[in-house]
């Protein structure tokens, strides 16, 4: 069997941690760890090198021995590190990817104009500091030249992820569907920890009360689907205690408007009775 690649982590935030312990796992070399100049940046990559037995670099002066070159820094970043990199020579061949979402692989042009291959590959997982989620059946969506799409590929084949390929045109709808799927979900969690708190429940109870009815309503969209998840004054067309609702809700400040915001949605895409009504108590 051909050896693996030798990869570099460019970036050693929430994703670039993750993903070279998982890489590490799998059996590649995770080779350098690339960070900015910056003290706090350096140390963070000399942590995450010495945890998968990497050599820990600077953009400036990377002197990158990996065949392919993983950027994991924030989107509004990946063309500027891109630039900074393509200062080295050596990229004849190489693989560059990186992993924004919204962004297409142009965004690593001028590192396809060194020699390089490019391609975007974006993990439909979420990755926050000091936690390594498995990868196993997340989506990757993938797009970008040959030679790294192929090796795209077969890198996530091994970390046990699916890859599915997307347009760069798709990219942007891609990626807010993703934001719902995450971090508005968690938006959404935070504004119920506030209007608990009108409730006399303090934010940590909240959570820990919420957890059941959280998991229990993931459960059952995962059986169900939304529709056989959807309980509630909605589905069950109760106009006047969606009065009470907005009527307390009017006094938690930034509440109401993403009750509101959600509730229309429901009443488009959710199965509702007494529609007419509800629309008129909710002012739609
Ligand atoms: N987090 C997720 O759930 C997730 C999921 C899928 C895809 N992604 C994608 O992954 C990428 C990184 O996101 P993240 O959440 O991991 O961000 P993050 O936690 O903020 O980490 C970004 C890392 O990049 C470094 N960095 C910033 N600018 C740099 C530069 N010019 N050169 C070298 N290193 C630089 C930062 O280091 P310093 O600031 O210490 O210098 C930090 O280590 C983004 O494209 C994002 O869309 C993230």
């Amino acid at each position: 069997m051909a050896a693996k690649p030798r990869i570099a982590m460019v970036g050693p935030g929430s994703l670039g941690s993750a993903l070279a312990v998982s890489l590490s796992n799998a059996g590649y070399r995770v080779s350098e760890v690339v960070s900015r100049e910056g003290r706090a940046s350096r140390q963070r990559a000399r942590r995450l090198a010495n945890r998968v037995g990497a050599r820990a670099t600077t953009t400036n002066r990377p002197a990158l021995t990996a065949q392919i070159v993983w950027l994991c820094v924030p989107d509004r970043e990946i063309a500027r590190c891109a630039r900074s990199l393509g200062e080295a020579s050596g990229w004849k061949g190489k693989v560059a990817l990186h992993s924004s979402g919204a962004l297409s692989s142009d965004e690593l042009s001028v590192l396809r104009r060194k020699g390089a291959a490019v391609a975007s590959l974006h993990p439909m997982m979420t990755f926050v500091q000091g936690v390594t989620p498995s990868l196993e059946g997340v989506p990757f969506a993938l797009e970008g030249d040959a030679l790294a799409v192929r090796t795209a590929r077969a890198i996530v084949r091994q970390l046990k992820g699916e890859v599915f390929p997307i347009q760069k045109k798709q990219k942007p709808a891609y990626h807010a569907w993703g934001a719902f799927a995450s971090p508005l979900l968690i938006s959404a969690l935070v504004t119920a920890e506030q209007v608990a708190g009108a409730a006399g429940i303090g934010r940590e109870s909240a959570r820990r009360m919420m957890l059941p009815i959280v998991l229990q309503t993931m459960a059952n969209y995962a059986c169900r689907g939304p529709e056989g998840a959807f309980s509630g004054p909605i589905v069950r067309g109760d106009a006047e205690t969606l009065r009470k609702h907005l009527k307390i809700l009017g006094r938690i400040r930034g509440t109401k408007e993403v009750y509101l915001a959600l509730a229309r949605s429901a009443l488009r895409h959710l199965p509702t009775r007494n529609r007419r009504l509800l629309q008129e108590v909710l002012g739609f």
